[in-house]
């Protein structure tokens, strides 16, 4: 998704700079042109070559190196992100000293700028440091972090730069047309487990990893996300109110709950079709030829479907097989708008991937099929179908 995009990387002295390169080496491998300028102080943690290396790209420390270097580095910039953030360069933005490249550049520079903060704690408290601070945030530059925990000097408190992975969030979302504003999106992910016993489980090999794609994206574009999710070993997404469930029954209450405020609701989840008819109280013990009777789940997706009025209403397909013809019967029986096939036997394709190939099947019977792609670009072609066939917000 970062395709195209020209993004200035400002890197200041903190021990914290070793993330920097972390920070350009995802960026440029998510498509962005990463451009790094780095203080004096930063090149006595971290040398620019290794910024070279994983940017491809120069890299800048010196303002009288070649000709209007900080004019010349905005020209077609689309964000600058200053990570890590020293409290000095912080106050340098703030009261408009331009002593380096960096502070010169930022004060040419006239679009987006999110800064990451690291610095030991009692320098962050400090209250010339924090009026800076809400200083540039008051003209619109976004914080991100920092977080309390260890620091580097070995004392416990605030300054730890924000988590590589909440940067790259900040940018991408800062980098994102705002185009789902107004939409409330319920999506749903992982597995459901029904239990046999305490100890138990029916399950299936649902990630969570599409449904997550899905509501960080329509986080990062504007909508009110909400991600009921199975139990999934993953990060629930900055900005998505986030409901976790364990079984059938409960992912079914969870959605009924939040359902009467959506716009649109996305059933990313693999729901266990089946589930013992009895739970055991206690662990059954080890005996040869164990039958264990199975009831069917609720089906969440059809029941909505009964009462979905206006909303727009995704299901996915997960099949072993190109089965386009299941997949419009599913979704003509659950009254959905759009059906998203997957045959988890292609290489790349569903369970436990980043990757997927699907194939999207409109209301209409208009059958688009997709190649190879990242999950998070899948998510963003399904929101892209569910709003050129319903730009209404109202359900
Ligand atoms: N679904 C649901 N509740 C269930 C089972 C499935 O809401 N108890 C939803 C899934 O989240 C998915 C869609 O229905 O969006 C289709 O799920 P799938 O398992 O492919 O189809 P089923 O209707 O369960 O039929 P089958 O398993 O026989 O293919």
């Amino acid at each position: 998704m970062l395709n195209g995009k020209n993004i200035l990387l400002g890197v200041t002295g903190s021990i914290a700079v070793y993330k920097a390169v972390e920070i350009a080496r995802r960026l440029t491998e998510d498509g962005a042109n990463v451009t790094v300028v780095m203080t004096e102080s930063a090149c006595r943690f971290v040398s620019p070559t290794t910024f070279e290396a994983v940017s491809g790209r120069p890299v800048y420390t010196n303002l009288f190196e070649g000709y209007f270097r900080h004019i010349n580095l905005v020209k077609e910039s689309h964000l600058l992100i200053v990570a890590p953030a020293t409290a000095n360069t912080i106050s340098k933005f703030a009261c408009g000293i331009a002593d380096n490249l960096l502070s010169t550049t930022y004060l040419v520079y006239e679009g987006p700028v999110l800064i990451a903060p690291a610095m030991n704690s009692r320098m962050y408290k400090k209250p010339v440091v924090q009026k800076n601070i809400k200083e540039l945030a008051k003209s619109g530059i976004i914080f991100i972090g920092p977080e309390s925990g260890k620091l580097a000097c070995g004392e416990d408190g605030i300054g730890r730069m924000a988590e590589v992975s909440d940067i790259i969030e900040s940018v991408k979302s800062a980098l994102t047309t705002k185009d789902l504003t107004g939409h409330n999106i319920l999506v749903t992910a992982g597995p459901t487990r029904e239990s046999i016993d305490p100890i138990r489980f029916l399950s299936n090999r649902s990630s969570g990893k599409m449904g997550f794609a899905i509501a960080t994206a329509a986080h990062r574009r504007g909508a009110k996300a909400t991600l009921i999710s199975g139990p999934a070993a993953l990060k629930p997404p900055d900005g998505v109110s986030f409901i976790p469930v364990d079984n059938a029954d409960d992912m079914r209450a969870a959605v009924l709950r939040n359902f009467y405020k959506s716009t649109s609701v996305i059933m990313a989840a693999a729901v266990c079709d089946f589930a013992p008819s009895v739970t055991s109280k206690s662990k059954i013990p080890k005996i040869n030829n164990l039958t264990i009777n199975l009831k069917e789940t609720p089906d969440i997706l059809k029941e909505i479907g009964r009462k979905k009025g206006k909303r727009f209403l995704i299901g996915f397909a997960a099949e072993t097989g190109m089965n386009i013809q299941r997949a419009k019967e599913k979704l003509r029986d659950k009254n959905l708008d759009l059906i998203v096939l997957n045959d988890v036997t292609q290489k790349g394709a569903g369970f436990d991937f980043d990757t997927n190939i699907a194939t999207i099947i409109t209301r209409k019977g208009e059958i688009t099929e997709l190649p190879l792609m990242k999950k998070e670009d899948l998510a963003n072609i399904i929101l892209d179908r569910m709003l050129q066939l319903s730009p209404k917000k109202n359900p």
